[in-house]
């Protein structure tokens, strides 16, 4: 077996001679946070697609993150090293399920968060993400909005505005296992610290919680806030940036099984043959790719 050291020194040759570069999620495995050149949430990841001038995106992350990269760099080859890394929330609304939906309320916005397929967001009006998601509904000019497919998310935005939001029945099968007795527990170990969690847990575990913000948002927070504890109530993977950026704060998992598997599909070994083989490759077909870059490119334009 090729040692991990070797392997990393072979990605970033090759990395060069591919004109390629890295884009990791926050919640990648540390290995691959490592060799990363941008590490963040999905909505800096997006940008960071529009803006570099790279030939090939590695995207180690899932599905519709790659997707939404291809989608707004149709001249660049985006790689997803994990072939089956998917959102299991971002497949539970289809575009047709939503075109159904949509014709009950006509007058309403459609708002696809970017855990949706390239189908889902071509049929939707404009996307967010969980960085930017009540900005984006406060931008629409309809008074009703329907935001698929997280019901959380959608709860969490409807505290802030006064338009009529109708939520779709998806959820995070990482989040949605939080529960109020977890922060319960965690905060009687670490009576100091302060509980950060993720828009897609449950309302009720967001009613405990100190603050409620995107991946990047909770590292962003944690760095620069006087509290030196932290629990954090998302994915484990963040733990990693957690400590890379700001290694004087403790920080502890709200539930150690807070794993997403497909998030983990990502490894040093298939990031190294997606470089030798520029495969696996996203292709969105171009009909669909043109009409979800119009709902993408409108959130971009929000800042
Ligand atoms: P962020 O956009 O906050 O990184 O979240 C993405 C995600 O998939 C959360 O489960
Ligand atoms: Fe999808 Fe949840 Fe995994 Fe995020 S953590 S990619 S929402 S399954």
């Amino acid at each position: 077996m090729v040692e991990e050291g070797a392997v990393r020194e072979q990605i970033l040759a090759l990395k060069e001679e591919r004109d390629a570069v890295i884009l990791a999620h926050n919640y990648q495995a540390d290995e691959v946070q490592e060799i990363a050149d941008i590490v963040g949430d999905s909505l800096e990841l997006a940008r960071a697609a529009t803006s570099l001038e790279n030939a090939t995106i590695v995207f180690c992350g899932v599905d519709f993150m790659a997707e939404t990269a291809a989608i707004l760099s149709p001249e660049k080859t985006v790689l997803l090293p994990a072939a089956d890394a998917c959102c299991p929330m971002a497949e539970m609304v289809t575009a047709g399920e939503l075109e159904v939906f949509r014709s009950h309320y006509p007058e309403a916005a459609v708002v696809a968060y970017v855990n949706t397929s390239a189908e889902v967001k071509a049929v939707s009006d404009i996307c967010c993400t969980s960085a930017n998601a009540v900005k984006v509904v406060e931008s629409l000019n309809e008074t009703q909005v329907i935001l698929v497919p997280d019901r959380n998310l959608a709860r969490y935005v409807a505290r802030f505005t006064t338009k009529e939001i109708l939520p779709w029945e998806g959820y995070c099968i990482v989040h949605e296992r939080f529960t109020p007795e977890d922060v319960r527990r965690e905060r009687s170990l670490h009576p100091s610290a302060e509980v950060l969690v993720h828009p897609e847990c449950r309302p009720e575990v967001i009613d405990c919680a100190d603050h409620v913000f995107s991946t990047s948002g909770m590292i962003r927070h944690a760095c620069t806030s006087p509290s030196g504890e932290f629990i954090i109530g998302t994915e484990i993977g963040i733990l990693h940036g957690l400590s890379r950026k700001c290694p004087e704060k403790r920080c502890y998992p709200l539930s150690n099984r807070a794993i997403c598997i497909n998030m983990k599909k990502t490894d040093l070994p298939n990031v190294y043959s997606a470089l030798e083989l520029m495969e696996p490759r996203i292709h969105v077909p171009e009909r669909t790719a043109d009409r979800a870059r119009l709902a993408i490119e409108r959130m971009l334009a929000i800042r």
